[in-house]
């Protein structure tokens, strides 16, 4: 082999490394997202939830209003927040359609909405 085409493999692999490299970090999830600020997730409840959840007889005995009246909800003992588990959190049920109802009723939330709904709490639910 001459010492071009030695050059030239090297060249290759170390690009096929990097490669693969980048690849296997793809794989893991590549670097952590940003926690998702309460603020955010505050303003899509503001708009698309308070309205009926909030007040002395919130909808279904869900409160929405406030950080604090979120994470001490309950709808049938469970908790609408679970930090870190958006699966166990009745919140994420209720506006993925897996709940007792569908929220909000009628148009539903966005999928990136619902996405910052569900990664705040998979980031620890904090204020
Ligand atoms: C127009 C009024 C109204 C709006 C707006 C509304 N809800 Fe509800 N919500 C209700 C009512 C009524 C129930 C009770 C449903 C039942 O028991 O069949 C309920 C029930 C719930 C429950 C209990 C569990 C479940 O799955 O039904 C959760 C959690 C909930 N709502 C969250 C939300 C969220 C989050 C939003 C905004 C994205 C929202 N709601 C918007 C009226 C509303």
């Amino acid at each position: 082999m001459n010492s071009f085409a030695r050059s030239a493999l090297t060249g290759l692999s170390v690009v096929s490394m990097l490669a693969a490299i980048s690849v296997a970090s793809a794989y893991k999830g590549g670097p952590k997202p940003a926690a998702v600020p309460f603020a955010k997730v505050d303003k899509i409840i503001q708009t698309r939830c308070v309205g009926c959840h909030h007040g002395a007889k919130p909808a279904a005995g869900v409160d929405l209003s406030s950080y604090d009246a979120i994470m001490k909800s309950k709808f049938k003992g469970k908790a609408v927040v679970v930090a870190k588990k958006p699966k166990d959190s009745v919140i994420v049920a209720a506006v993925t359609g897996h709940g007792v109802a569908k929220m909000p009723p009628g148009p539903p939330l966005s999928a990136a909405d619902v996405k910052l709904v569900s990664d705040w709490i998979a980031g620890g639910a904090k204020k």
